[in-house]
């Protein structure tokens, strides 16, 4: 049995997984604090963790009907995510493990979002090819096993759910953007503007999002105040179009280059309705069994640490103590 705990960003979560099936999964958003600023705020987001980490934890161990006497090891997101929020999780874990001397397990906060495909039911077995897009991170790895990822591509600049963000914030939509902006798009015409579909003559599997960004950013200046308003669900079907075409034609480029016979969503990305549908639509025709997770194992939360915890190398006390988080991916644990 494991408790796991993820504060890479601005959620603070926690949870109780036993073999792959998830006894709870806690996840308190900070997406209140953080709207009026429009983005996240590093900083408010450490200090937000910090009052929530114990309250949280208390709470999956609550749900899941268990104590800390049944919890068999720690595990923790270790990066990559901001710092300062990564500390608070990753010390509120070491306290727990080492008042109980009990391992800890650093997990790789992106081979937790390709974890979250082992839960139960139905978990997924590799290998299969995991198209990860997020407000912090747009990838495609190839999974071999259980243990780790190959990254075959990943975004030069913004990430995915980031676009959506910054072109929603343009759009005077809330924060997060993203569905709000899935919203606003289904009232649109996709087609009303001609924007870049960024990496299409690239022959690599690697993303890049700031040019669409930076494209709408000049439409919207040219429409001025008033046209934008006026042509608001234009723009935003227009973004959306463009992102999820580039996201589905790097997906089926990278279906050419393997032999792979399933094909998984991650990320906060994945709840987009166009995109599910394009992805649903190739995997059906290539006939490749396609698996999406439901969507609150698709956002960032402690159950996929956990998943990707049960297959990962252990610290043993008091080892750990002086293991440090990264802002970056983590080095591998020495098995
Ligand atoms: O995985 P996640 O919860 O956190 C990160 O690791 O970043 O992803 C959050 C991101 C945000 O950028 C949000 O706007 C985006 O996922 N998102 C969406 C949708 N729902 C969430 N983007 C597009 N369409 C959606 N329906
Ligand atoms: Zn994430």
């Amino acid at each position: 049995m494991i408790l796991a705990i993820e504060t890479s960003c601005d959620d603070t979560c926690a949870a109780v997984v036993d073999g792959g099936e998830i006894l709870s999964n806690v996840i308190s958003s900070q997406d209140a604090a953080h709207a009026e600023f429009g983005g996240i705020v590093p900083e408010v987001a450490s200090r937000h963790h910090l009052e929530l980490a114990a309250p949280v934890v208390q709470a999956a161990l609550g749900e899941a009907g268990v104590t800390l006497d049944d919890v068999e090891a720690v595990a923790v997101t270790a990066g990559p995510g901001l710092i300062g929020a990564l500390l608070v999780g990753l010390s509120t874990a070491k306290a727990i493990a080492a008042a109980r001397r009990l391992p800890l397990i650093p997990v790789d906060h992106l081979q937790g979002h390709v974890a979250a495909n082992y839960l139960a039911p139905e978990p997924l077995e590799p290998p299969f090819l995991c198209l990860v897009a997020s407000g912090g991170h747009t990838l495609l790895a190839g999974v071999h096993d259980h243990g780790g990822h190959e990254v075959l591509g990943q975004t030069l600049d913004d990430a995915a759910g980031e676009a959506f963000d910054k072109v929603a914030r343009l759009l005077g939509l809330g924060f997060p953007g993203g569905p709000a902006l899935q919203r606003l798009a289904e009232e649109g015409d996709p087609t009303a503007f001609e924007l870049p579909v960024a990496m299409a003559r690239d022959p690599g599997l690697d993303f890049s999002f700031s040019g669409l960004k930076t494209a709408l950013a000049y439409l919207c200046r040219d429409l001025g105040p008033e046209g934008v308003a006026e042509r608001r669900a234009d723009l935003a079907a227009g973004f959306q179009a463009a992102a999820v075409g580039q996201l589905t034609s790097k997906l089926k480029r990278a279906l050419q280059r393997g032999d792979w016979k399933a094909v998984a969503l991650g990320g906060g990305v994945a709840a987009n309705g166009p995109l599910r549908e394009a992805v649903a639509a190739l995997c059906e025709e290539r006939g490749l069994r396609l698996k999406l997770v439901p969507l609150k194992l698709c956002t960032d939360n402690a159950a996929m640490i956990a998943s990707a915890a049960r297959f990962a190398p252990s610290l043993a006390y008091p080892e750990y103590l002086a293991y440090d988080a990264f802002s970056s991916s983590p080095p591998p644990v020495p098995a």
